[in-house]
């Protein structure tokens, strides 16, 4: 909402000025307009990593960095995670209320409707080398999708969207599915829709033709809260990478591939894999400090992975609920009790970090990555698909952001302006006359 106050930005040399209009949301930071600024002052902002940024109106999430909160459509994530669904979650995501009973259980079976994929992506997925990493093939394999649906592709159509979006939600199981089963060599398992979202899901990952599929309910809360921790958090890197693509009108298979190519990087949902490298390395509480000291040190590129955020600046709320999900359920999962170790080390490493002044000055603490893959491990899923897990959760999110900025009066093709340092301009040089 636009208030009566302003904010004046004067230029010391020139005297010009420019009023600026401030503008509240429901919570959190009011904004400043800055787009008088170039026509007043012939200046822009300058921002490396949009820190001071707001780049668009959202209605989905709310984070206070400062208190450790997070809403989803207003909701607490503590009260979701205890007690909502993650199908139930998509729909608070897409479409800004929970589900009445009956609206549940339309949606439930249209995304149930979607679960398969073409048998063509099969295809696709015996091209890769069997090590191929499983977010190369998912960026690929999402943004094949838009191959299949030229019919139901046209960005401006309300229903061609909310089909999207289905199908997203629905797909991206299966695909991580049979991205896993192709990396163990193990046969592809078709979705059963007569189960949940969460139990298909663990059918296709561990079924095998040889043996009775059973899953232990443990195991599917324990997915099922990873899932819903995930689901969105604001205008993220990938979340505004989505943003920034679908601003040139592309097409929202295209869209989320890109998120997922930028999920991948452990500065983002890399580090659920990038942790769990890292404490396997650190192995042992007494070689917590060597580590360290080797993030405090400038002259060394290494980072406590799963540590820091550029928001949370108290605490991630996803951490704790997943810490505690790591005390609740670890004795109760198969190869929960493989874990125990390397969940000690994680706490003492936590315990040592937070009373250690680098961390503290810095605000840095434990974030939804660190013990995120304690409990992936503990189902048995392998490390180098944990930032799969991550982008299944995440493409409700992507996809719900998506179709709130396709109705976005304000929204405009994304296109930022830089500060040029580079050389000054001059006349082209022949190769003849130029010094070797
Ligand atoms: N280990 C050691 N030092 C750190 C760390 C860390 N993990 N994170 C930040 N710092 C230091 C940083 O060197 C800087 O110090 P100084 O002020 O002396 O230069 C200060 O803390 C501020 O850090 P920053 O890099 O300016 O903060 P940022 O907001 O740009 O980066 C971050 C946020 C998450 C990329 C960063 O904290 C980080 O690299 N963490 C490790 C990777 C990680 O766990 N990523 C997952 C993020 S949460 C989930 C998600 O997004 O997917």
């Amino acid at each position: 909402m636009v208030t009566n106050r302003t904010v004046t930005i004067t230029d010391n040399t020139t005297g010009d000025t420019v009023e600026c209009p401030i503008i509240e949301g429901t919570h959190g930071a009011p904004v400043i307009s800055i787009k008088g600024l170039y026509p007043a002052l012939g200046m822009f902002t300058h921002d490396p990593g949009f820190g001071a940024t707001s780049s668009c109106n959202s209605t989905i999430t709310y984070i206070d960095g400062d208190k450790g909160i997070l809403l989803y459509r207003g909701y607490p994530i503590e009260q979701l995670a205890e007690k909502s669904s993650y199908l139930e979650v998509c729909y608070l995501l897409l479409f800004g209320e929970l589900p009445a009973p009956e609206e549940f259980a339309r949606f439930s079976a249209k995304i149930r409707q979607h679960s398969m994929v073409h048998e063509g992506m099969r295809t696709m997925i015996g091209g890769y080398r069997q090590d191929a990493h499983p977010m190369g093939m998912l960026v690929g394999l999402v943004g094949s999708l838009s191959t299949f649906y030229h019919d139901s592709l046209d960005i401006n159509d309300p229903e061609h969207r909310v089909l999207s979006a289905y199908r997203v939600i629905a797909k991206m199981p299966t695909l991580a599915a049979d991205i896993y089963k192709y990396h163990l060599g193990q046969p592809f398992n078709y979705p059963v829709n007569s189960l949940g979202y969460v139990n298909n899901f663990m059918r296709m990952m561990y079924a095998v033709p040889a043996e009775p599929f059973q899953i232990s309910p443990t195991a599917v809360k324990a997915l099922e809260l990873m899932l819903i921790l995930h689901a969105d958090h604001e205008q993220n890197t990938s979340t505004s990478t989505v943003r920034l693509a679908g601003s040139s009108g592309a097409n929202p298979f295209a869209c989320i591939a890109a998120g997922i190519a930028t999920l991948w990087g452990p500065a983002h949902g890399g580090a659920n894999e990038a942790v769990i490298h890292m404490l396997n390395e650190i192995g042992e509480a007494k070689n917590i400090a060597r580590f360290l000291d080797r993030a405090k040190d400038k002259d060394d590129p290494f980072r406590l992975m799963g540590f820091g955020h550029r928001v949370y600046k108290n605490f991630d709320p996803r951490a704790t609920i997943i810490r505690q999900a790591c005390h609740d359920l670890l004795g109760e999962l198969d190869a929960g009790a493989q874990q125990a170790p390397l969940f000690e080390v994680a706490q003492e490493l936590e315990q040592i970090a937070l009373s250690d002044d680098y961390f503290k000055e810095r605000n840095l603490y434990p974030n939804v990555d660190f013990y995120s893959g304690i409990i992936l491990s503990a189902l048995n899923i392998t490390v180098n698909m944990f930032t799969v897990m991550f982008a299944m959760a995440r493409s409700v999110g992507w996809i719900a952001q998506w179709m709130e900025m396709m109705v976005d009066a304000e929204q405009r093709i994304g296109r930022p302006r830089q500060l040029y340092t580079g050389a000054a301009k001059r006349d082209y040089v022949l190769k003849r006359d130029r010094e070797d």
